[in-house]
């Protein structure tokens, strides 16, 4: 796949899959030469090219050598009744890292080269229950928003989906104006996380999809 090193290294803080600019209608397209994944607004679909064949409900995005408090995210998804349990739906996520950037290990291709290492993927099991094991992502060194974990969804017919950001309630910056900026989708994604430790923290986020 070509190499961007220019690009790569604005990437480091980029907030990329932005919503808004992400045109969910065309395929994704990998060809000899050409990675139309390479791209900070990818096609939503090139969230879920790079995952393993086999995923568990366990996400794990950061190792335990990554600098930073670990978070541990647990929840289930929801069918579009709000009850029903949803197997099958894979989840990507994708986050900064203890510093708030985007940073790679430069083994990335495609879309991760803009979203970093620090990303993973699980699938929901028969409960339609999924867990994070990751770090407390910082803010992008701007401090202009709220330290955030992106999230995409792909349902078991192939519907892709972005979900709301998860935030933590316990940043100053998920305050009102945040929270009214925000277009519901799978909750307004933000946890209230309880510490379980002096490096851990944990939380909770339930996730209905709509039909
Ligand atoms: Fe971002």
């Amino acid at each position: 796949m070509k190499s961007f090193p220019i690009l790569a290294v604005a990437s480091l803080w980029m907030c990329s899959c932005g919503q808004a600019k992400v045109n969910t209608s065309q395929p994704t397209i990998v060809q000899d030469g050409k990675d139309t994944c390479d791209d900070p607004d990818a096609n939503i679909n090139c969230c879920f090219l790079n995952m393993p064949q086999k995923l568990t409900s366990e996400m794990n995005i950061a190792d335990a050598n990554e600098p930073g408090l670990r978070l541990e995210l647990t929840g289930t998804i929801f069918q579009s009744d709000g009850k029903t349990p949803y197997p099958g739906v894979i989840i990507y996520a994708y986050h900064t890292d203890n510093n708030g950037l985007y940073s790679k290990k430069e083994n990335e291709t495609g879309v991760q080269k803009w979203h970093g290492h620090l990303h993973g993927w699980c699938k929901t099991d028969e409960k339609g229950n999924y867990a994070i094991h990751t770090i407390r992502p910082a803010r992008y060194p701007d401090n202009t928003i709220p330290a955030h974990i992106h999230a995409a969804v792909k349902e078991p017919s192939g519907k892709v989906s972005y979900i709301n950001d998860f935030v933590f309630k316990d940043d100053s910056l998920v305050n009102e104006k945040y929270i009214s900026s925000l277009t519901l989708m799978g909750g307004n994604g933000i946890i209230d996380l309880v510490k379980k430790g002096t490096f851990i923290y944990a939380g909770k986020r339930d996730i209905t999809l709509p039909d």
